[in-house]
């Protein structure tokens, strides 16, 4: 893909800043491009985990994963471009909730996905991400774990660790664009029009969907699969954004949304116009209050070191 003026500018910028460019997979193919480091939310907070001798960081991705990286680097200025790229799903976990199921089960070791804000993950034994839920919660060899915010990666946990009991931090947290895809009937229409064709889905999917797919997979997972399939069509369950990237690094397969249209509308606050600014202004800075920053960061760096 050749550069735009702007996507230029920008590399400019960052290199005269000395700013490390962190993108999340679902963020627009032309941010893709001038990435760093391009990935999922583990990959994400690993590199985040090993950043040495540059002055800033630049986060195109949503609110929990910029804080994640802050709080990873309390040194380091962290900015994101757009305040307004706020995963939702995050949002739904309250700390009444929370602190009353840590009083209800005090036994509990509490798993929080990394999609959470940071006051949640202060409270949290360790964290998780689609990559590593079903290790992370293996390895606590707890019979019962207090487990949130998404349902649906619960459900892909609870069927590969059978012993444990979940209790789930809130009741019903989701992903809205992964319970978009709904049950995968689109998908399964698709995989016979091209015999063949292979079904992908994230572990954020609906579990009737889970148990259609020929693969459940995080973004990242959805990367490697990508080259290493004989398939020639694939049917990818997850947020199109993944899309532009797998079809760029895989130009002989063909990648097809399992739902059309399952965009975050989140992750596509981010434009290259409001990541220049940033790079410009130097902010919006992520604030993460000390006592919060030192508890949260425990348990990411619990995870890092279970995965
Ligand atoms: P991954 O960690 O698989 O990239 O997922 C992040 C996310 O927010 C999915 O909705
Ligand atoms: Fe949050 Fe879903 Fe968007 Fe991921 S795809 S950032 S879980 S709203």
């Amino acid at each position: 893909m050749e550069l735009n003026e702007l996507q230029k500018k920008i590399l400019k910028l960052k290199q005269e800043k000395n700013a490390l460019l962190l993108v999340h997979n679902y963020q627009i193919p032309e941010i893709q491009v001038i990435a760093d480091l391009l990935g999922d939310s583990l990959e994400l907070c690993r590199a985040a985990q090993k950043v040495e001798d540059i002055d800033m960081i630049v986060f195109c991705g949503v609110d929990f994963m910029a804080e994640t990286a802050a709080i990873l680097n309390p040194d380091k200025k962290v900015i994101i471009p757009s305040v307004k790229a706020v995963c939702p799903m995050a949002a739904m976990l309250s700390m009444d909730t929370l602190m009353e199921a840590k009083k209800q089960h005090p036994e509990a070791p509490v798993v929080l996905y990394v999609n959470t804000l940071a006051e949640a993950k202060a409270e949290a034994t360790i964290t998780c991400t689609s990559a590593n839920a079903d290790k992370i919660v293996r390895s606590l060899n707890a019979e019962k774990v207090i487990f949130g915010p998404d349902k649906n990666l619960g459900y892909y946990v609870q069927k590969r660790v059978p012993g444990v009991e979940l209790v789930y931090v809130p009741d019903d947290g989701h992903c809205y664009v992964h319970r978009f895809i709904g049950n995968g009937d689109e998908a399964i229409k698709l995989k016979k029009r091209y015999p063949g064709s292979e079904i992908w889905a994230h572990p954020e999917c609906e579990p009737e969907f889970q148990e259609r797919a020929d693969y459940v997979l995080s973004t990242g997972g959805m990367v490697r699969r990508a080259k290493e399939t004989d398939a020639e069509v694939i049917i990818v369950g997850t947020e199109v954004g993944l899309i532009d990237r797998i079809s760029r690094e895989n130009p002989s397969k063909m990648f097809l949304p399992a739902k059309k249209y399952s965009e975050c509308s989140a992750m596509k606050r981010i434009t290259l116009e409001n990541l220049y600014q940033a790079l410009v202004e130097e902010k919006p800075v992520v604030i993460v209050p000390e006592d919060i920053s030192i508890r949260a960061r425990l348990a990411i760096e619990r995870m890092l070191e279970a995965s």
